[in-house]
């Protein structure tokens, strides 16, 4: 189940009695990870209110394929594009005909239509209707579509019969469909990434910072998700959009990024530091904007700030800590020295003295230290350098 970790699912229900167990598989989905968008029928809501489903799934439930208003929001073509699966349970022998035929006469056909999503059907019926030859001829056709069924199973049946038809539970259902997602390197992993600079105020309209874009910590929580970890995204102010997946915590000074840190530190399993965090910051933060003085000099009082990804390294029962060291000289015997230091499972070095990588570039290039070897990963996009590492963090964190 942990394949269902950031999966987008649409579940379409379509008219049945077994109806009322799509919502049961619903919460089963989203328990597992998945962020699921339902799609009913006008049949299927003679046996089950939408409401119900849009308070499981926690998004208003899609029914009709011309309503401007759904279309301003999350179109049909969208939703389509959106999917990494189209998962239909129950699928009633109506549907699979109407999907065999290649109709797209209501919304969750036309969304099956336009996807390229794989979709699934778990059908539900009738035993009479599931052995009638239509149906059957049906069942192969989509098959040799490639769409995939689930069921039916055989038993007693609400409309008293026995036999083919019953829908699978949902339990059965969710894992089958589970399975035929790819396993992430990172699946059911909780990753926290911190990313971006930190603020430390002077009073309350200055501040210290420096000129972290946030990039390949964005890059990275991207990367992770897409390995199916769940990613919290601890983000200092970065002029970025929240990464689809993440859960991003938006914070401005070290010790606001250190408490977001620590926040269900117990249940992380990685975590990623990649925020340019201040190292000192005012001793006090003036209460009142700071007036201009006579005097030519001025001087700021400075405090040392925590280290974050040392704190982290050291709670008991911790997570396994990668940090970056962006260095201008000597970049390998630095970067060993902080391994160490902050006791850390691994280090990503890079060399900011050169103007082409590094701080505020889309591209990077670094050397990934352990205890015990350096990998070097040449210059590329900060995208391709996040998925590199986070395979490199997957098989280091496997074997540790
Ligand atoms: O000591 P230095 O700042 O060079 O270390 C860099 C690494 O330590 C980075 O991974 C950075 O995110 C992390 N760090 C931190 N908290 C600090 C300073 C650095 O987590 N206060």
């Amino acid at each position: 189940m942990h394949r269902l970790t950031n999966r987008q699912i649409i579940l379409g229900i379509t008219g049945g009695i077994a109806a009322y167990k799509s919502a049961e598989l619903t919460r089963i989905l989203k328990t597992h990870g998945a962020d699921v968008r339902i799609v009913m029928t006008p049949a299927a809501c003679e046996f089950i209110t939408p409401l119900t489903l849009q308070a499981l799934s926690g998004h208003a439930v899609h029914q009709h394929i011309l309503d401007p208003e759904a279309e301003a929001g999350m179109g049909h073509i969208e939703l389509a594009k959106w999917a990494d699966m189209i998962l239909i349970a129950p699928a009633s022998a109506d549907f699979m005909a109407r999907l065999n035929s290649g109709m797209g006469n209501d919304l969750l056909s036309t969304i099956c239509l336009a996807s390229e999503a794989p979709v699934v059907l778990a059908p539900a019926m009738n035993q009479a209707m599931w052995r009638d030859v239509q149906t059957q001829q049906n069942a192969t056709d989509l098959q040799n579509k490639n769409i995939r069924l689930l069921g039916p199973g055989v038993g007693d049946q609400a409309c008293g019969d026995n036999g083919p038809g019953r829908m699978l539970e949902p339990l059965e259902i969710a894992s089958q469909a589970a399975a035929l997602f790819e396993q992430g390197s990172l699946a059911g992993k909780q990753v926290f990434i911190t990313a971006g600079p930190t603020r430390e105020a002077l009073d309350p309209v200055r501040y210290i910072s420096n000129h972290s874009s946030g990039k390949m910590g964005y890059a990275l929580a991207a990367a992770a998700a897409d390995a199916g970890a769940r990613v919290k995204l601890i983000s200092g102010p970065v002029n970025l959009e929240a990464p689809a997946r993440c859960e991003r915590v938006q914070v401005e000074s070290a010790q606001q990024m250190l408490d977001a840190s620590l926040d269900g530190i117990s249940d992380c399993d990685i975590f990623i530091a990649a925020a340019a965090v201040a190292d000192y910051r005012p001793v006090s933060v003036a209460e009142h904007k700071m007036k201009k003085g006579k005097e030519e000099l001025m001087e700021l009082h400075l405090v040392k700030n925590p280290d974050i990804v040392a704190t982290i390294a050291s709670q008991p029962d911790n997570p396994f800590c990668i940090g970056f060291a962006a260095e201008t000289q000597d970049v390998v015997a630095y970067a060993q020295d902080k391994l160490q230091r902050k006791n850390l499972d691994l280090i990503i070095a890079n060399d900011v003295s050169r103007s082409d990588i590094g701080f505020n570039s889309d591209e990077n290039a670094v050397t990934v230290i352990s205890k015990t070897a350096a990998t070097p990963l040449p210059q590329t996009s900060k995208r391709l350098l996040a998925k590199q590492l986070i395979n490199l963090i997957a098989d280091q964190y496997a074997g540790k």
